[in-house]
């Protein structure tokens, strides 16, 4: 991966020891100390808990800036995306970094369709979890499960074989996402129609039974493709990071996204979208005030957070956010329905904007914030929020996938610690404890 080269350095003092470190400079003029050689010169390494400090890799593909609220997909910004391109083109556009031809874009979606079918051996695997188990569970092990089908895929392969690795996930995530639904449901799985588009298939496949007919609402297929390019690609946060790590070790691309849809579950991360409707559920029912929740939220030993609030990068407006409030009030006209959670979030917005505790954290809604009342409105079950992320992040994880295996000076990532625990002692055996 080429970097831009800069003649500035900086300085570094250990005891009596001075180090001049070279600085990367990113094409956003963004700079990073080059500390590769660190430990080799000095034996001293660096502490950053949770790499808030810290860039993993060179990457050409999204673009953050979280004090300006910027976000851009290979130098396009997220609100042009969002308004013009679709998620496949978006999908290709991370993965190439840069727009398809027409003809381009038609084969990619041509070899999409191909694939959009499960092995049929696939589908009894299903059958073989809880119907109850949680859909992101289900999807993270089917997507590895893909792998024992595919054994061909490997990463020292050629590219062709990680392209149709790519090519499969893509086609293959919605039809496993939707039979996640169906097999809660206990009802049959429906097979993809390809004359449909990526989102009106999704919505054939989670909706429609063998026994009557059924169209998807163009609506709420659209509303939906909104979803998924806002989700696409986000640098490297945690499931991202979790994805190139697995792929690190050579590992395959379906065990790697099994391993990045595991890491979008938790509620700090993807997660997230399922806790806010519950939580604005709370408010609706009864449980507890707006304002209530808001005290409880800013009390540490509540353990409670306002869900969709907060970021480790962005300290101003989530772009996504904004675009989402707009399409919440757009999406909730077109479908002619009200959601009452719509006007709690609204005043949860509104209280947190104007407190001290938000306004001097920087913590502003997030993508998750407003996503669930759409998915709410589009007749989305809730467990099924943080799929439709993972399905939309899918292209986002696959391109960092890639990027980080055609890098030839690529290694295993393997992060250093600070021991702190005991200093070496005798082994005493167990009779004499
Ligand atoms: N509600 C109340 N207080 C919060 C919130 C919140 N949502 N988020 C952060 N804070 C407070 C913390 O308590 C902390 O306060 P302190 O400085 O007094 O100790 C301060 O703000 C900084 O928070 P950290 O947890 O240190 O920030 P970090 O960058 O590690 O975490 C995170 C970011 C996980 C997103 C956090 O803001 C959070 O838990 N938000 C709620 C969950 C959420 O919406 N997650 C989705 C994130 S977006 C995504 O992954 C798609």
């Amino acid at each position: 991966m080429s970097q831009q080269t800069t003649k500035k350095t900086a300085k570094l003092t250990i005891g009596d020891r001075e180090l001049e470190l070279p600085l990367i400079e990113g094409s956003e003029g963004e700079l990073a100390i080059d500390i590769t050689s660190l430990r080799a010169l000095t034996g001293v390494i660096t502490y950053d808990p949770g790499f808030a400090n810290t860039a993993s890799c060179l990457s050409r593909i999204t673009f953050l800036d979280g004090e300006k609220g910027i976000l851009r997909y290979a130098g396009y910004p997220i609100e042009q995306l969002a308004q013009q391109s679709t998620f496949l083109e978006v999908s290709r556009l991370l993965i190439h970094q840069e727009l398809p031809s027409q003809q381009e874009l038609r084969d990619f979606e041509a070899e999409i369709e191909r694939h959009t079918m499960l092995h049929e051996d696939l589908k009894r695997f299903f059958g073989s979890l809880p119907k109850a188990g949680h859909p992101m569970a289900i999807c993270a092990a089917t997507a590895g499960a893909l792998s024992t089908f595919y054994q061909d895929v490997k990463f020292d392969d050629p590219a062709e074989q990680r392209w149709s690795a790519a090519v499969r996930l893509l086609a293959k995530m919605p039809t496993i996402a939707a039979y996640s639904f169906k097999h809660s449901k206990g009802q049959p799985f429906m097979y993809p129609r390809n004359e449909l588009n990526y989102c009106e298939n999704i919505l054939h496949m989670m909706f429609s039974t063998p026994c009557e007919p059924y169209e998807p609402d163009p609506v709420v297929a659209k509303a939906l493709d909104l979803l998924l390019i806002l989700h696409a690609d986000h640098e490297q946060n945690c499931s991202t990071s979790t994805v190139r790590t697995v792929g690190s070790s050579q590992a395959n691309l379906f065990a790697s996204v099994s391993a990045g849809i595991s890491a979008l579950w938790g509620q700090r991360h993807g997660g997230a979208n399922q806790k806010v409707i519950e939580m604005l559920i709370s408010i609706l029912e009864g449980k507890r005030t707006a304002k209530e929740f808001m005290k409880l939220a800013k009390k540490k030993d509540s353990k409670v957070r306002l869900m969709g609030f907060g970021h480790r990068v962005y300290k101003n407006h989530d772009p996504r956010a904004r675009i989402l409030k707009k399409a919440c009030d757009d999406v909730l006209e077109r479908l002619g329905t009200r959601n009452p959670l719509l006007d709690i979030a609204k005043e949860l917005e509104e209280i947190a904007l104007e407190d001290d505790y938000f306004v001097e954290r920087k913590l502003y809604p997030n993508v998750d914030f407003y996503s669930g009342i759409i998915y709410q409105a589009l007749d989305i079950p809730i467990g099924m929020f943080t799929v439709f992320f993972a399905l939309g992040r899918l292209p986002g994880w696959i391109s960092q996938w890639l990027e980080f295996n055609r890098d030839p000076t690529n290694r295993i990532t393997r992060p250093r610690q600070v021991y702190t625990g005991s200093t070496e002692r005798d082994y005493v055996p167990v009779s004499q404890r």
